[in-house]
């Protein structure tokens, strides 16, 4: 028997079904309340009680620290598979067979070149733009270089859309870059496995052949699996509900990269480390930072701590805390932020103020470190959680279109004046 949930307000009391999605979790469904109660609605500040859709992508349980994609643990994922084959999982369901993911390859690579026109609109940056600004201008930029994409009404338009994206966006991540460090721009090599060309897209050396490094290789395949989805994050909700006007894949991705750009979202990882490297040039005292956390008098945030959804450890943030780790060690690189930032964690642990707040380590307070010991510029840190979360959000979007999802448009409650008569202010003046 279905349950139901009852409701009473002004003296009358109304009923409305209750859903239970596949791990157990209930919501109620409220979609006639507005209509039954005449006008009354639900209002819920950040959606901390609210859910936007049903969605068959990922599962969190975020008291017991569990994230999974399609029903694969995170943990299994890091360890078996590789980022393509992460990609094709969330996009279409299922894991690829050997052939499905040699075609899915394939088809991604064939729409490697990105056109003249749209690397010529690097030229108008300043060299001082952050590469989040310009991957943001150039995503969109590729609504006007591939028309064709803007049509998503059958299957092979929508496969067309995708494979277009994740042929395109190595490219774009590598123009930001280069662009903000003055290098010379470069393609992708269709010869390279797709994590082997973002590598040489990214360290490639000016006038220099590119060798490929497996450690590197084996640490950007698994930060960016880590990265690829996180159910109805902020950036991932800004592409449903763009894509919920049916605006275009790639308006929608341009939505989910500014979303993510927040330091409250993807953009943390630049802030951790940024933060990480003023205590160690302020005397290394974690100490006294995690004081300044505390008083609610002093802005400071300890900046890659806390989650929405997690109230137990990232599990994310326990697998790239290891992989630092490991990288560092085999890069035979020392590093003084990481040791703040294990000894922040272990304060942190035993401090009452984040026990009780259930505040720990999310996916972006270790990343930063990896990513610095790679040589890339932490500016440049939000950017590569973009292009790990690029699958995700196709996921999410070619699902709120084949759901044919609603246009999303919130209601309100109203604060403002009260109907006033219009008597012109510059007539009494
Ligand atoms: C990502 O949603 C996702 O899934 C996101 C993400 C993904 O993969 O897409 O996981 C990626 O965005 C990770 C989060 C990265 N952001 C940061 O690391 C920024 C620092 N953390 C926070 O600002 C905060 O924890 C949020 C934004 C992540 C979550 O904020 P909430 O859920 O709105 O919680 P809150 O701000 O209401 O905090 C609850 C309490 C408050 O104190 P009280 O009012 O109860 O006294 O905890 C405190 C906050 O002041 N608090 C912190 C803190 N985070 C929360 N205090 C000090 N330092 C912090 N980092």
């Amino acid at each position: 028997m279905s349950k139901i949930a009852s409701l009473e307000i002004n003296g009358e009391k109304y009923e409305f079904p209750v859903i239970e999605g596949t791990e157990n979790e209930t919501a109620i469904n409220i979609k006639t309340l507005r209509g039954a109660t005449k006008g009354v609605i639900t209002i819920d500040p950040g959606f901390k009680n609210t859910g936007s859709c049903q969605s068959a992508i990922t599962y969190l349980d975020g008291e017991q620290g569990i994230l999974r994609y399609r029903g694969y643990s995170i943990e299994d994922l890091a360890e078996k598979a590789s980022f393509l084959e992460t990609s094709y999982l969330l996009i279409f369901g299922e894991l690829p067979s050997k052939k499905e993911l040699e075609t899915f390859e394939t088809d991604i690579k064939s729409k490697y070149p990105t056109p003249d026109g749209l690397v010529k609109i690097l030229e108008g940056f300043p060299k001082e733009s952050h590469p989040m600004g310009i991957l943001g201008s150039l995503t969109c930029a590729l609504n006007a270089f591939f028309p064709e994409c803007n049509q998503t009404n059958t299957e092979n338009e929508v496969y067309n859309a995708i494979t277009t994206a994740l042929g395109q966006f190595p490219t774009l991540v590598s123009l930001a870059l280069r662009k903000t460090q003055n290098l010379t721009q470069l393609t992708s090599d269709p010869k390279l496995g797709y994590v082997e060309n973002i590598a040489q897209l990214l360290f490639k050396k000016e006038g220099e052949a590119y060798e490929q490094n497996q450690i590197i290789n084996d640490a950007l395949d698994k930060l960016l699996i880590l990265h690829a989805d996180h159910e109805q994050n902020c950036s991932a909700s800004t592409v449903r509900i763009i894509g919920s006007s049916h605006a275009s894949l790639f308006a929608s991705l341009t939505g989910g990269i500014n979303a993510l750009w927040g330091p409250l979202h993807g953009g943390a990882n630049q802030a951790v480390i940024e933060m990480l490297e003023n205590i160690v040039n302020d005397g290394g005292d974690s100490k006294k930072y995690m004081e300044k956390a505390k008083d609610k008098q002093d802005s400071f945030r300890l900046m890659g701590f806390g989650h929405r959804v997690y109230k137990n450890f990232d599990p994310r943030a326990r697998i790239v805390k290891k992989t630092a780790d490991e990288v560092l060690n085999d890069l035979g690189v020392k590093d003084p932020t990481l040791d703040i930032a294990k000894a922040l964690e272990k304060e942190a642990l035993e401090d009452p103020y984040f026990v009780d707040r259930k505040l720990y380590p999310n996916v972006d307070f270790y990343s930063g470190i990896i990513y610095r010991a790679m040589g890339i510029p932490t500016d440049m840190f939000t950017v590569l959680f973009a292009l790990g979360r690029l699958p995700g959000w196709i996921a999410q979007w070619k699902e709120m279109r084949t759901n044919k999802e609603p246009i999303g448009r919130p209601r309100q409650i109203y604060t403002g004046e009260k109907h006033r008569e219009f008597v012109s202010s510059t007539v009494n003046s």
